[in-house]
């Protein structure tokens, strides 16, 4: 199975930094074997979703940063998933840890979240700490466990430079394969080109803050993945 990695740019980029980033990448692409290797998601502001699906949707896929636990209909400002899909969303990230501390997300709502993406036809990936795999877990219908992809993000690790240990990410990700089933476990927490291949043995993918702001350090990390997937293409593909 190849690498699955994802680019989470936050509340990062205005316009003309968005459609710098994607001349750079543009030009990278033509010359190496890396979009073969890696199953590349790029998560921006939904405001750029449109310029990213227009120049890049042929090589990445696109994904969201939040997704409205709503249908479409009188939910002013929250973007539902079917709008998403229209756009060319593939992924949608539910449950980050920032949304749940600046936004006040609970298990309810990112459960709700998951549901709406599902109708959608959209990969939910459910951001969780191991503090609360099985609590997400148990809000979430277990017939849609198999629909999700999880990362595991610790807390501690976001945006600060401390990146878990590879023993403990082991140790999480078996848990949540107990809880959710065999999906699809990413890592997430100040991964960066430098140790970014310590997790490619134990799980499937990354989800990268920081790392994918510029394309310089992006590239890298994407480059250092490729390097060691050996099997990079002969077992399928998540995009
Ligand atoms: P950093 O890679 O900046 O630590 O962010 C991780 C993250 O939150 C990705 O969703």
């Amino acid at each position: 199975m190849k690498k699955l990695v994802i680019a989470n740019w936050k509340s990062h980029k205005t316009l003309p930094e968005v459609k710098h980033w994607i001349d750079e990448f543009e030009d990278k692409l033509d010359t190496s074997l890396v979009k073969d290797a890696v199953d590349i998601v790029i998560a921006p502001s939904d405001l750029y979703i449109a310029e990213v699906a227009d120049e890049l949707d042929t090589v990445v896929a696109l994904g969201a940063q939040d997704v409205s636990p709503y249908p479409t209909g009188k939910y002013t400002g929250a973007t539902a998933a079917s709008q998403l899909a229209s756009m060319g969303v593939k992924y949608a990230i539910v449950g980050h840890s920032e949304r749940r501390q600046y936004f006040g997300e609970d298990y309810v709502q990112v459960a709700n979240k998951v549901e709406q993406c599902i109708d959608a036809g959209i990969t939910p990936v459910v951001c969780v700490d191991d503090e609360y795999v099985s609590a997400q877990a148990a809000a979430i219908r277990p017939e849609l466990h198999s629909n999700c992809v999880i990362a595991y993000e610790a807390l501690s690790a976001i945006g600060t430079g401390n990146t878990m240990n590879p023993a403990h990410v082991a140790d999480v990700r078996d848990t949540i394969k107990e809880v959710f089933g065999d999906v699809p476990v990413l890592y997430g927490g100040s991964v960066t080109s430098s140790n970014v291949t310590e997790y490619a043995k134990i799980n499937d993918g990354w989800l990268i803050g920081g790392a994918s702001l510029t394309l310089e350090n992006f590239w890298a990390l994407l480059t250092a993945v490729a390097n060691v997937s050996d099997d990079a293409g002969k077992n399928g593909s998540f995009a």
